[in-house]
């Protein structure tokens, strides 16, 4: 961490259910945050609000659109323009469509909101990422149910949205594994947080049945706090010092199966990754 300073936390998707929490959490806890939202959302207001609370000199704001490479290298470059280190990034955006969506270089949507494009931030910003810094990758229990195809990151013909996103959270995870590994011997930690089921926008069905849902399912779920709570820990708890390519959930590390951890298809996923960072999306 930064030892003269006050700690720097950037959190991407700040303005969602649980990036409020952890940006409230991080804000109270006298950390200076860099609120990573998309343009024209309404992340702009949320940053105000932090700013009433907080203080403009504990707040910023940096716009980026996870689903466009143009956008990621921008925020990125202006990143490294204003910043010198961040001592905890976030990676919290997330999206779980509910029809077929493609974006820059035909990736499909989910591979790129979940995947691609905050890897590909993460591995633009690395030179503000030094010894004792953190990187929080934010996955989910359906990553144990994902498939790479052979066509990833590209879309299937058939198009089904839990398939999407248990394959973008599978690929998370994988490339999180190789730079955790990567990075180890420079003290850059890179660890992922299962928030659980927790009640935010992310899981409507976008179905006749969501007024129901409403109702009956979920008050009966975690809210938004304990869901952040994993996120929160392995950010800033110091138990977590020397950590990295772990899954937590419940501020517990949690041991995922050989098929996941040798997965046949990581090789696979981070040569396209390296490709990625390496050619931008001109390959
Ligand atoms: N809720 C759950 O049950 C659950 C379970 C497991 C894992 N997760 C993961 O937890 C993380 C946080 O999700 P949440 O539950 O807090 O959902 P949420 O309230 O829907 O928040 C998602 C956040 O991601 C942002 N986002 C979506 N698409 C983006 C894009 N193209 N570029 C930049 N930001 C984008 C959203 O911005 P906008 O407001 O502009 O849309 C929003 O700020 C996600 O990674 C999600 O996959 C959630």
């Amino acid at each position: 961490m930064n030892s003269n300073k006050r700690p720097v936390a950037l959190i991407t998707g700040a303005n969602g259910g649980m990036g409020r929490v952890i940006a409230h959490h991080l804000l109270g806890s006298g950390y200076r945050v860099i609120l990573s939202c998309r343009p024209l959302g309404n992340g702009m207001h949320f940053c105000k609000s932090a700013v009433q609370e907080f203080g403009a000199g504990n707040v910023d704001l940096l716009e980026m659109d996870l689903a466009s490479l143009d956008s990621v290298k921008t925020a990125a470059g202006q990143l490294l323009d204003r910043e010198t280190c961040i001592d905890v990034l976030i990676n919290n955006a997330g999206m779980l469509g509910w029809e077929p969506e493609v974006c820059c270089g035909g990736y499909e949507m989910h591979n790129m909101v979940n995947c691609l494009g905050p890897m590909y931030f993460t591995w633009l910003v690395r030179s503000l990422l030094k010894d004792g810094c953190r990187v929080v990758n934010t996955v989910s229990v359906m990553l144990r149910y994902g498939k790479i195809p052979v066509f990833f990151p590209y879309p299937p013909a058939r198009f089904n949205r839990f398939e999407r996103y248990s394959c973008s959270k599978l690929a998370l995870t994988l490339i999180s594994f190789r730079l955790a590994a990567l990075w180890k011997e420079q003290g850059i930690s890179v660890n992922m947080a299962d928030p659980g089921i927790v009640n935010t926008p992310i899981i409507r069905l976008h179905k006749w049945i969501d007024p129901l849902t409403d109702i009956l399912f979920r008050p009966f779920i975690r809210q938004a706090p304990r869901g952040a709570a994993t996120s929160i820990f392995l950010a800033t708890d110091p138990s977590v010092e020397g950590i990295t390519g772990t899954l937590f959930r419940d501020n517990r590390p949690v041991r995922l199966p050989g098929r996941i951890t040798s997965h046949p298809d990581a090789d696979r996923v981070w040569s396209f990754f390296i490709n990625l960072c390496t050619y931008g999306n001109q390959q």
